[in-house]
Formats: C-alpha cells, sequence, structure tokens
C-alpha cells in the first residue's frame, strides 16, 4: 500500500512536470504577464510540483533600449507596446479626451511606467482595512515590501547628496533593485527648494517609504545601479526562474475570455462561478483553450480587468515647457494646503458628504449604494482631517513642477466595449469641487515656491516668467471658476489607477 502511493505521488508529480508543453492543461493560469502577473508567476512556480501558464498579450523585451534606458516619460508611449487606451469625453473638463498608457509586454506596465518608487502609508492602509479588510495593515504588508526589496545604497560621489534611508523599512536582497538617479545631486535648484521648503512650515521627510509619505523627500526608483536600467517586474520576477520547466509563458497570446465551465456559467458550492479555463489566440494565430485544474487568475490591469471601480488621480501642465527630471518628490497635508482655514474646509466636506455619496452612486448606476459611497467617503475625510495624511504631491523638475491629488473623491468607471483593447475609460476628472479645490490650492503653494528669491535665482532668467497658466491668464487673486476653467483646459492623467475585481474562480 504504502508502495504504490509513493508511485502514485511521484507520477502525479511527473505528470505536473510534463503538462505544460503537452496537454495544455495548468494548475494555474495567470491572464495578463504584467507587474502583478509576473510576481504571481515566480510565486507559484517555486512549487515544482505546481504548474503555472503565464498568458500575455506582448513580447518579452529585455533586451529592448526604450524600455532599459531609465526614463520617467517613456519612449514606449504610443509605440506598439503602449495600448494607447483613451478615455471617454470628460463631462467636467470640457469633454476632452485624454491618453492612458499602459503596458503591452511581460512585465506590463512596470515597463513603461516613471519607475518610482513609493509606498502608501501607514494611515491609507489602515482605512482599507477599516472597510472590512481586517487583514491589510502596514505591518502585514511591510515583511512583503522589504523581502521584494533590494535597496542599493548612493555611491560616491552621489552619496554626498544626501541621500537618507531608514534600514529598518528595507529589503537589501530581495529581487527588485531599488536606488537613486544619476542626478542625485539637487544642485542649486535643490538646495533652494528645501530652503523655501521649509521656510514655509513644511517638513523635510529623510524616508518617504517609511508609511508616512509627508514632506520633501529625494526619492528612489526602481533601478539597476550597477547595469544603469530599469528594474521592471519581468527582469525581477520572470527573467530569473524562465528555466522552470513548470512554468510555460505564452508570449504575444492574447486571452479572449475566461471559460464558464463549457461555456454555461454555473454555481459552484458557495454560488461561485467556476472557471475551466481560458481561450486564448496563439502567435499563429490558432485558437486554444487552456484548461485550469485550480485557478484561473486575472491580471489584465485595473483598466481590463472585470469589475473595476476606482480613484483617478490627476495631473496638470507643468508650469514650463523642459522635462528634465530631479529626483525630489513634496508632499502636503490638508493642515498644510488650507492653514487657518483648515476647520471650516472641512466642515464643509463632511457636510457635503451625503451628497457626494449620492453623486457617485448614480454615476456608477446604482453598482455601489449610497450608502457604501458615503462609508469610503467618510474614511477619506477621516484620512484628509483626523489622521492628517498627505493628500496633494509635486515632483519638483528644473523649472518647474507637476502636481497631483493623491486621494481624489472623483470615482472612475470602466465598461468593456466591442473591442476589448478599447474599454470606455471614465475617470470622471473633476467630478467633484473638492479635488479642484485640492489642485488650486497646490498651486498657489507652488507659486509661492518658485516665486521665492532663492528658488528664481537658481531657475535662471530663462525660468523667472510662469509659463503656464502665467498671470495673466490666472491672476495671483483668480477665484476658483478662473481656475477651474484653466484645470478643465490643461489637466492631463497621472495613471495611477487602482481597482477591484472579481478574480477568483477555481475549478473544485
Ligand atoms: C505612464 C505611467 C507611469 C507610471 N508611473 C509610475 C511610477 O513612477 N511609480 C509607480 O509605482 N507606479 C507608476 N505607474 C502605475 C503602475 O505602473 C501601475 O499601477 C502598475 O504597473 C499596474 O500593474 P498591473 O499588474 O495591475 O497591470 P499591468 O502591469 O498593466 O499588467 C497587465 C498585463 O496584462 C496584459 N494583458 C491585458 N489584456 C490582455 C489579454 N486580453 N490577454 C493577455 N494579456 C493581456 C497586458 O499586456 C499587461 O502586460 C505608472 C503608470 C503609467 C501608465
Ligand atoms: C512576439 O512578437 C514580437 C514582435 O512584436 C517578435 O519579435 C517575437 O519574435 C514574437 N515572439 C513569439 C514567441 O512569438
Ligand atoms: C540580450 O541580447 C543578447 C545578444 O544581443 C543575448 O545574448 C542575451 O541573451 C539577451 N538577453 C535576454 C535576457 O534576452
Ligand atoms: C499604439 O499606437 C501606435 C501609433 O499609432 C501604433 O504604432 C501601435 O501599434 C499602437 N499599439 C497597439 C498595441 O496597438
Ligand atoms: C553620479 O551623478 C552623476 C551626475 O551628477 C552621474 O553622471 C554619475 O553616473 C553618478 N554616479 C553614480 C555612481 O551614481
Ligand atoms: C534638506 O534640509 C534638511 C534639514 O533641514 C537636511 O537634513 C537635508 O539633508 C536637506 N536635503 C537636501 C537634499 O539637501
Ligand atoms: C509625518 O511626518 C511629519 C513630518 O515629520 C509629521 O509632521 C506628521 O505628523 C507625520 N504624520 C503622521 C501621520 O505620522
Ligand atoms: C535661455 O534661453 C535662450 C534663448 O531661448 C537659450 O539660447 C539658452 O540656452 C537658454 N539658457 C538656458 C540655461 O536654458
Ligand atoms: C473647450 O473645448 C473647446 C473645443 O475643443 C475649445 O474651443 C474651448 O476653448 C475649450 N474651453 C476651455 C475653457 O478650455
Amino acid at each position: 500500500m504504502t508502495f504504490s502511493w509513493i508511485l502514485y505521488l511521484s507520477a502525479l508529480s511527473t505528470a505536473a512536470y510534463a503538462s505544460p508543453l503537452n496537454s495544455f492543461e495548468y494548475d494555474y493560469i495567470i491572464v495578463g504577464g504584467g507587474t502583478a502577473g509576473c510576481v504571481l508567476a515566480n510565486r507559484l512556480s517555486a512549487n515544482p510540483s505546481i504548474s503555472v501558464a503565464l498568458v500575455e498579450a506582448g513580447p518579452t523585451v529585455f533586451n529592448d533600449s526604450r524600455v532599459l534606458i531609465p526614463s520617467p516619460a517613456g519612449p514606449t508611449w504610443g509605440t506598439e507596446l503602449d495600448w494607447n487606451y483613451t478615455t471617454i469625453p470628460q463631462i467636467y473638463a470640457n469633454n476632452s479626451i485624454l491618453q492612458y498608457h499602459a503596458g503591452r509586454d511581460v512585465g506590463g506596465t512596470s515597463t513603461i511606467n516613471g519607475m518610482v518608487y513609493l509606498r502608501p502609508t501607514v494611515d491609507e492602509v489602515g482605512s482599507w482595512s477599516a472597510l472590512g479588510n481586517p487583514e491589510l495593515s502596514w505591518d502585514s504588508l511591510l515583511p512583503y515590501f522589504k523581502k521584494s526589496e533590494h535597496l542599493q545604497l548612493p555611491t560616491a560621489p552621489n552619496a554626498s547628496a544626501k541621500a537618507s534611508y531608514e534600514a529598518s523599512v528595507h529589503g537589501f536582497v530581495g529581487p527588485v533593485k531599488v536606488g537613486w538617479g544619476n542626478d542625485l545631486n539637487p544642485g542649486e535648484y535643490g538646495q533652494a527648494l528645501n530652503t523655501t521648503w521649509q521656510s514655509l512650515g513644511f517638513s523635510w521627510n529623510r524616508d518617504p517609504n517609511t508609511g508616512n509619505n509627508t514632506g520633501l523627500a529625494l526619492f528612489p526608483i526602481e533601478k539597476d545601479t550597477v547595469l544603469q536600467i530599469r528594474q521592471d517586474s519581468a527582469r525581477s520576477y520572470y527573467l530569473p526562474v524562465m528555466g522552470r520547466p513548470n512554468l510555460h509563458a505564452f508570449t504575444n497570446t492574447t486571452a479572449l475570455n475566461v471559460n464558464l465551465d463549457g461555456g454555461k456559467s454555473h454555481h459552484g458550492p458557495q454560488g461561485l462561478v467556476v472557471a475551466k479555463g481560458v481561450n486564448v489566440v496563439l502567435p499563429s494565430g490558432k485558437k486554444q483553450f487552456l484548461r485550469s485544474k485550480q485557478e484561473v487568475i486575472l491580471s489584465t490591469g485595473t483598466y481590463r480587468t472585470p469589475g473595476a471601480i476606482y480613484n483617478p488621480s490627476f495631473t496638470l501642465e507643468s508650469l514650463t515647457p523642459s522635462y528634465n527630471a530631479k529626483p525630489m518628490t513634496g508632499t502636503l497635508t490638508a493642515a498644510d494646503l488650507f492653514g487657518d482655514e483648515l476647520d471650516t474646509v472641512a466642515a464643509q466636506l463632511y457636510k457635503d458628504i451625503p451628497s457626494y455619496a449620492r453623486t457617485l452612486s448614480e454615476a456608477s448606476n446604482g453598482a455601489i449604494s449610497i450608502q457604501a459611497q458615503e462609508q469610503i467617503l467618510l474614511a477619506r475625510a477621516n484620512l484628509f482631517f483626523k489622521k492628517n495624511i498627505a493628500i496633494g504631491q509635486y515632483t519638483f523638475q528644473i523649472y518647474g513642477g507637476n502636481r497631483w491629488v493623491t486621494l481624489p473623491l472623483s470615482t472612475e468607471n470602466v465598461h468593456s466595449s466591442s473591442d476589448p483593447a478599447k474599454p470606455l475609460l471614465n475617470p470622471n476628472f473633476m467630478q467633484l469641487p473638492w479635488d479642484t479645490l485640492v489642485m488650486q490650492r497646490l498651486f498657489l503653494v507652488l507659486r509661492r515656491i518658485l516665486s521665492a528669491p532663492s528658488v528664481q535665482h537658481a531657475l535662471g532668467p530663462n525660468a523667472t516668467t510662469e509659463l503656464s497658466p502665467g498671470y495673466s491668464l490666472v491672476p495671483a487673486d483668480a477665484s476658483l471658476p478662473q481656475w477651474t476653467s484653466f484645470f478643465q483646459s490643461a489637466l492631463a492623467p497621472t495613471w495611477h489607477a487602482v481597482g477591484s475585481a472579481v478574480v477568483y474562480v477555481g475549478s473544485r
């Protein structure tokens, strides 16, 4: 008996090794080999008796210089490596249609993004747990932040530029190489920003990844500082394990749909719909059914994964045309932005919550109840006014700064269209007046910073005039409606969508 039991086990594990290439049958099928998909492929296939298929529409790009060369604004944007999504006309922003980039290759959006390595804060994560996810907390996530990270310390001559970090919250042996950029020394402009920022009563933050990101900081990026290349998710998680016999990546392979019990939706033991596998189109053009023995995992990104709802953040044109990023970020709290008006502003937002909740619920066609929206908005308002977390962010560029509302209240929705590659993205930018108010305050503070004499001196004669919006379009004493119409004409997305989705479905 014992003997045959052992034989049976070993036959099973042989089958698991052999199956990926032959039978199109896998324990786990991961749809979307992007940022998250590569991590899942690595972790699940670490157990050699589990077979894993990774299905990715695009190619591998390990040697593509457009991906490799560290860059804050991608040479990949608008190429075959970008899904080229666009929004539907933005009714709160003069019907503008905005570009939404998303990576289409192994590594996904991590191969085309800005590489900025910044974590959420203790209180933001805490608010997720308060909304019904008790297993999520800063303390429960920190071990994974550390496990994934390989922090590379700045070396001479750049170490003198004062990059600082709190060793206890970082990892030093994980797969994701993190380090500071080459232009680390922020020079006269950086020094002037630092002193001006602090003279306005705002703080310097020696490490923005400790769970408190408030203040001005030199931020790290996802980069291999020895090879001087982008450290995307494919490089971190897929490249080192691509030879595993129990992991099969289908690249250039588009998933068409998840097969729910042979095409008919079927309700399993807990009323869950059960996925049997995925229909894909192979590079040859041939259709193929991949059968799952355990689970189908959808990780096709927020815009392509069904059930998504989320808050978009938006940014505005730089004050000047030059994009020469400096590795400084500054974040501010509501207290920083509103000063003496904080209490009045807070009282008004709490008062507006019921009507905001109604607007959001109606915009979702009732998919999210007014009551649920009220809970979400209340959690947000408490973060702003009780926890005093940062709500707006700048990245400082030479001659200017980008700025965005990090926790907008306007809420996006996504619907499918007849063309799966063109989901109907509706970020609803400027849907709720709160976001516009925060953006106005971010601009007012930025004007104070950039007009400080030391900053003006550092910028030099070419940058002493604000190019956009300019004081003639939006004067120093401009009203909120004047700012609003400028925002409507100039806003751009920052592409940091987050969403939720029904992702699970096992076959047992
Ligand atoms: C321009 C830009 C700049 C950004 N900058 C930063 C930054 O500096 N720092 C930061 O932390 N975040 C940044 N972000 C956000 C961050 O990059 C994304 O939130 C994150 O990469 C999303 O990961 P994901 O796994 O959810 O999706 P993705 O990485 O997009 O993965 C989805 C994958 O699914 C594939 N796929 C989709 N449909 C199918 C299908 N039908 N069949 C097969 N495969 C499919 C896609 O090709 C893709 O590879 C930026 C985003 C953008 C767009
Ligand atoms: C995938 O497509 C790219 C072109 O985008 C091509 O260079 C590559 O050879 C293809 N790879 C596979 C495995 O089909
Ligand atoms: C990159 O290209 C070189 C040859 O140009 C090749 O030797 C190497 O294996 C490639 N690396 C990857 C990860 O594909
Ligand atoms: C994105 O647009 C560019 C320019 O039109 C095009 O070359 C590229 O193929 C598009 N990407 C995809 C995935 O279709
Ligand atoms: C240091 O910074 C300079 C530019 O200021 C850059 O050229 C150089 O490569 C950097 N060196 C290191 C070791 O990061
Ligand atoms: C900014 O100022 C703080 C002290 O006020 C200092 O510790 C920090 O090193 C400065 N940062 C830079 C980049 O100069
Ligand atoms: C974050 O740090 C800043 C600056 O040190 C401090 O003023 C603020 O109270 C901290 N916020 C939280 C939520 O701990
Ligand atoms: C300033 O502008 C002039 C004219 O456009 C240009 O020639 C010069 O290079 C600029 N200087 C700097 C430091 O950008
Ligand atoms: C709104 O868009 C129209 C059409 O593109 C344009 O003519 C108009 O100037 C825009 N209005 C503002 C305030 O930007």
